[in-house]
């Protein structure tokens, strides 16, 4: 039987929650303590490099209409009909959470007339973007993209500048990674190339063997055949007609223009027949850069991009030539080299250690103190062993610790510690200020 006075205890204690632990939703990824570093390295190094090039910052939302991506990612694109994340709106209009940055970059070009601007408008872009694939190592529903456009320049100079860049960034970041690059032509030579690949396709013994989304892409989307997964797809791939074969005149001018300047500026690249992409708005050059792996498995993309001239006047701009492309942060990541982070981060200049309710007082004013005069400081306020406050200092490879006790607070002293060496002296705690700047002004 229950006793009055457990009911009561009931009545007053708050009910807790109970059930599986919450978990994140399939394919999302946390970015967890100490992995912040990597991602700002590579932040970092791409602002300043775009910024050194003249590209500059830019941002769209997350949300648009579902029908920009139809209309430029491509409507038989895997993205548009099996990728995105679509809902309808209060207000009836169906929305999207953005697969990829081009078509909302595009529009923003577009909306608020960038071709007023000098040109050619150089962007960087940097946020995530939401694609509902088979969740795997580098690939995530939600993933984060750098993208770098170049919106005005028709010539193969721009290309050539995008790729140059990507060489730049690789080398900055430790990653030795290929660059593959194709030409899909234009709307003049690319119907007769699609022509001969279906004859190809549709060749009995060739078409037994594609597998059942092949078959469909044979008739909505034949350039995307080149681009399947399956080995016997891939195998059949390989004996197809090749695109550049099939160029025009100017396109094949263009392409060959490309290739010499990426020849010239000793940048080594890969022609490779079979890159299409996944994207229905690329004219002329494409490119990937590609790891490749050392298992049967297909190389892995660290980023892609390429010329698409016609997209801003398919979605109602002026007619305005552009290229670009994107790297994906979380496959960069993978690959980049930690010593680099390493290095790149700034050790702090001073440890700020307390024991003691007064002496940790006396350090939080302090720690202002040095921190307006320009240093680094790190501090561990919350820490009561003075052990475990210096083993952080040691953790974050600080030359210097500062210690204060209550001895020290009563004689109006500080403890300097040399983290390097062990050894210590007293110093007066007015004169503290300057002389770490002294001392610092010469070890750095
Ligand atoms: P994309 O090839 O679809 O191109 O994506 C660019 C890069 O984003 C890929 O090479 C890959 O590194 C990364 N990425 C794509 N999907 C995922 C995923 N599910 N998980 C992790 N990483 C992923 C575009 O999006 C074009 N809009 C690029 C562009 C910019 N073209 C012109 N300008």
């Amino acid at each position: 039987m229950t006793k009055k006075h457990d009911k009561l205890v009931d009545l007053v204690t708050p009910s807790r929650p109970t059930g599986p632990i919450a978990h994140r939703v399939k394919g999302m990824k946390d970015i967890q303590p100490g992995a912040y570093p990597a991602w700002e390295f590579l932040l970092q190094s791409a602002g300043r490099l775009a910024r050194l090039r003249g590209f500059e910052r830019i941002d769209t939302p997350v949300l648009e209409s579902y029908s920009l991506y139809e209309r430029s990612s491509g409507r038989t694109s895997d993205i548009v009909t099996k990728e995105m994340y679509s809902f309808l709106d209060k207000s009836g209009e169906r929305l999207a959470l953005r697969p990829e940055a081009t078509p909302g970059i595009v529009r923003a070009y577009i909306e608020h007339g960038w071709f007023n601007l000098p040109q050619p408008v150089k962007t960087l872009w940097y946020g995530p973007l939401f694609r509902r694939d088979k969740p795997q190592l580098g690939r995530y529903r939600q993933h984060y993209q750098l993208n770098f456009d170049i919106f005005g320049e028709p010539g193969p100079l721009a290309e050539v500048e995008l790729i140059f860049l990507i060489h730049e960034l690789l080398n900055d970041w430790g990653i030795e990674a290929q660059i593959d690059i194709n030409s899909l032509g234009c709307v003049d030579c690319r119907p007769n190339y699609i022509n001969e690949l279906v004859k190809y396709y549709k060749e009995k013994k060739h078409r037994e063997q594609l597998c059942p989304d092949c078959r469909k892409r044979l008739i909505k989307n034949p350039l995307r055949l080149l681009d399947c997964k399956e080995p016997a797809c891939e195998a059949l791939a390989q004996g197809a007609p090749q695109l550049i074969d099939f160029l025009c005149e100017p396109c094949k001018q263009h392409l060959v223009k490309v290739l010499e300047f990426l020849d010239n500026l000793g940048i080594q690249y890969n022609l490779n027949s079979q890159l299409v992409r996944g994207l229905d708005y690329y004219n002329r050059t494409v490119f990937e850069v590609v790891m490749p792996s050392e298992s049967a498995q297909r190389p892995l993309a660290l980023g892609g991009g390429g010329r698409y001239d016609q997209l801003i006047e398919s979605l109602g701009g002026r007619p305005t030539p552009a290229c670009g492309f994107a790297l994906g942060m979380e496959r960069l990541l993978l690959y980049l080299d930690p010593h680099k982070v390493e290095v790149s981060q700034t050790r702090p200049d001073v440890f700020l250690a307390q024991l003691g309710d007064g002496p940790r007082l006396k350090s939080l004013q302090l720690f202002e103190e040095l921190r307006q005069a320009g240093l680094t400081v790190h501090q561990a306020f919350t820490k009561n062993s003075l052990k475990s406050q210096l083993a952080l200092a040691n953790q974050l490879k600080v030359k210097y610790a500062l210690i204060i006790g209550q001895k020290e607070l009563l004689d109006g002293t500080i403890l300097l510690r040399d983290m390097e060496s062990g050894s210590q002296e007293v110093l007066d705690l007015k004169r503290v200020k300057s002389i770490m700047l002294k001392r610092l002004a010469k070890t750095k």
